[in-house]
């Protein structure tokens, strides 16, 4: 059995803004399931949503603040969560990251940092509570700098770091490095520094033993300047310590056949009942109920990873077909605008909802014929998965996860039945809007389509096989003497 700190900065039912929360609640649990010793290490932000209890564990002196780790359960799953209380940097209301008007919080650099400190100081056990981790599993830039600060101590556990999105980097002003007190040895141009800025993320790409990033494909990508960000080199430099794992989906959380938020429950055998989430969804967003209207959904962070301005460009020339559209999404103030001043004059075709309801998120992917993700990059991207497992066909553009995912419609492919969405390769407007005009097609034949939907709920996205294979990356990585 291994100990694993898993140091996450969300992690759903806690608190969530992605994927990521995603993921660090699901991934830990299935270890859990595999008989692994995991702790979850997250700021005791005022947003948490935790239940039960939640007890005091220890204090600790690190960086010159007084902090207290408090000790709840992960709800549902019954994991130890440990919560890093420092009322000064975490009880802010709202998004970890950005403020209301999504602005970063002018001091996350400090409180990211802390996060870190902290996690070393649990890693090396010197808060003394005879638990001390094999490995230190840490996620996206704002852990970053957790494997940099352990590079620097003796008897150290193994660090993971896994790679969310290359597109945060967690970048400050070098003279932040002065402010957060680190460590000299750390800051050089093979360190820290990047471009004369403090990189979190190179924390993690330079000091931790193994890099995952959640998709085979996206582990490629990244080490190409289209999606390195600068970072390809380094990445490329690491590729023998760099795979792809691909995310499963939280059956518990996800399955058509007993999720609570549907208005009526199907499986593969009974998929004329999906129709019933149809009809509720448009009466509930405002659309006409028709039955047989192709009606596409889209959730998601309104940015530009998730293709959103492609999606813009098409609307006035998807708009006037026959077809009708859902978007849940909060984000990009323009993005916002830009999409409600196209939906403005055709009410009946298209309804957006602004903001954050996983009810609703829920209801979509069930109500929906088809989901819409023309991302520009997706690192694995979760809700083209939900999609295949709810009857909806994902249409995708063929990047990172979602190239690992989905298998396009071709005539060889509804002929072996391994088709289980619309595929399109080129990050254009032209490109996305062929790929509807597709799907639409594809709609007037209901009996490819059923195939189609039925081969999607039958997918195995669970946990399983991807948490055994960080079982198994853990398995050959050893703590250092
Ligand atoms: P990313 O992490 O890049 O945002 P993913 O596809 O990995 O993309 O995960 C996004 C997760 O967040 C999914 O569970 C999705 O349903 C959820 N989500 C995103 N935006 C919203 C929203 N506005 N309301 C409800 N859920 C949302
Ligand atoms: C990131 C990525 C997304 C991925 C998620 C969980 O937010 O954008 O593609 O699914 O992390 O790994």
């Amino acid at each position: 059995m291994k100990k694993i700190l898993f140091v996450t900065s969300e992690a759903h039912p806690l608190i969530k803004t992605g994927g990521l929360a995603d993921v660090s609640g699901s991934l830990p649990k299935a270890l859990a399931e595999l008989d692994q010793d995991v702790r979850l290490l997250i700021p005791n932000y005022q947003a948490l949503k935790t239940q039960g209890d939640v007890r005091f564990l220890c204090s600790l002196r690190v960086d010159n603040k007084n902090v207290n780790i408090l000790e709840t359960r992960m709800p549902e799953s019954g994991f130890i969560v440990w919560l890093i209380d420092f009322p000064g940097y975490y009880n802010y209301p709202g998004n970890p990251y950005v403020d209301e008007q999504g602005e970063p919080w002018p001091n996350n650099a400090e409180r990211f940092a802390l996060f870190c400190r902290v996690a070393v100081e649990i890693a090396m056990n010197r808060i003394h509570q005879d638990w001390r981790p094999d490995i230190v599993h840490c996620n996206d830039w704002q852990s970053g700098l957790v494997p940099a600060l352990l590079s620097l101590e003796f008897h150290r556990p193994a660090t993971v770091f896994t790679i969310h999105n290359m597109a945060y980097q967690g970048l400050f002003p070098a003279a932040t490095a002065a402010t957060l007190n680190l460590p000299g040895q750390l800051i050089h141009p093979l360190g820290l520094e990047f471009h004369g800025m403090l990189s979190f993320i190179k924390g993690g790409l330079v000091y931790a033993d193994q890099i995952t990033t959640v998709s085979p494909t996206y582990a490629l990508e990244i080490q190409t300047p289209e999606y390195g960000y600068g970072l390809e080199g380094l990445l490329e430099h690491r590729q023998d310590a760099l795979g792809g794992i691909i995310n499963g989906v939280d059956l518990e959380h996800w399955n058509p056949a007993s999720d609570p938020n549907l208005v009526q429950n199907f499986d593969a055998t009974t998929l004329a009942q999906k129709a019933a989430n149809k009809a509720a969804l448009q009466s509930k967003v405002g659309l006409p109920v028709k039955a047989d209207v192709p009606l596409l959904g889209l959730i998601g962070r309104l940015v530009e990873q998730k293709g959103i301005d492609l999606l813009i460009e098409c609307l006035p020339e998807l708009l006037p077909l026959t077809l009708q559209i859902v978007i849940l999404g909060s984000g990009s103030k323009e993005f916002q605008a830009q999409l409600q001043e196209l939906a403005a004059p055709y009410p009946d075709k298209i309804a957006i909802t602004l903001g954050y309801n996983e009810a609703l998120a829920h209801l979509i992917e069930a109500g929906i014929d088809a989901f819409l993700m023309p991302s520009r990059f997706e690192p694995c991207g979760l809700n083209q998965m939900y999609s295949q497992l709810y009857g909806s066909l994902p249409i995708v553009r063929k990047t990172g996860g979602l190239a690992d995912t989905v298998v396009d419609t071709t005539p060889d492919s509804i002929a072996n039945q391994t088709a289980t969405g619309i595929v399109f390769n080129d990050a254009t407007a032209g490109s996305l809007l062929e790929a509807i005009k597709r799907t639409l097609l594809l709609y007037t034949q209901q009996d490819v389509w059923q195939k189609i939907q039925q081969t999607g709920m039958q997918q195995d996205f669970s946990w399983k096989h991807s948490a055994q294979q960080y079982l198994a990356l853990y398995e050959h990585m050893m703590p250092t003497a």
